[in-house]
């Protein structure tokens, strides 16, 4: 199967220090490597009402929510580009793993085996110099992707407040070259590794 990658813009600016450097990454991608972009902030994706055990059914679908759910299930790699905010991810990108929630169910039941041995990513930019305070969104992509079955290959990070700042990461500029040949094992829960 050919590789296709879904980057998912989840910040709540346009042009911000996570998306370039997400774009320096996938710069790296090879030409015949699939790559759609979607900005989360710029789709319609209302908030997510959790309707799972309830008699009162799902609000209606958005043409967006859609687009997502196809554009999610046609990838064989999904790219959260989210900035660190409140040291996790943006509500954009949060919103629409909870959406994961209901595609669990509906509208089709199989999006679980379906994203099982697909390979979730992270890429992250933050104020904070210190990487260790992005454990919480590096913890919350590699638990979602063990929770899927599904491989994970790691977050990027990159240091930057004002747009652009991300730039004068050297360090990061460097791991983006290599960021996506790494290896991306099925994640597991700490409780059931060996
Ligand atoms: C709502 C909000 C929360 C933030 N929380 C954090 C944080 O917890 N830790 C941190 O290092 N930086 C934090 N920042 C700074 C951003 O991570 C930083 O400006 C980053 O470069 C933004 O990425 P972007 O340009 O892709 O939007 C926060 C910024 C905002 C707007």
């Amino acid at each position: 199967m050919s590789r296709s990658f879904l980057f998912l813009l989840g910040s709540a600016r346009t042009g911000g220090n996570a998306e370039l450097l997400a774009r320096a990454a996938a710069q790296q991608l090879p030409s015949d490597t699939g790559q759609r972009w979607l900005d989360l902030a710029r789709l319609d994706l209302p908030d997510y009402h959790d309707r799972r055990h309830s008699t009162e059914g799902w609000p209606v679908t958005t043409s967006d929510e859609t687009l997502l759910w196809e554009s999610t299930l046609a990838a064989t790699d999904v790219v959260i580009v989210s900035p660190l905010y409140w040291y996790s991810l943006s509500s954009y990108a949060k919103r629409y793993l909870d959406y994961w929630s209901k595609w669990l169910s509906t509208p089709d039941p199989e999006f679980r085996a379906k994203m099982s041995g697909r390979t979730l990513w992270g890429v992250t930019a933050m104020a904070h110099r210190q990487d260790v305070v992005a454990e919480p969104l590096i913890l919350t992509l590699h638990h979602t992707a063990a929770y899927m079955g599904m491989r994970f290959g790691g977050v990027l990070l990159g240091n930057g407040s004002r747009p652009g700042q991300v730039g004068t990461d050297e360090q990061a500029a460097i791991r983006a070259k290599t960021f996506f040949a790494r290896d991306a094992p099925i994640a597991r829960f700490p409780y059931a590794q060996e």
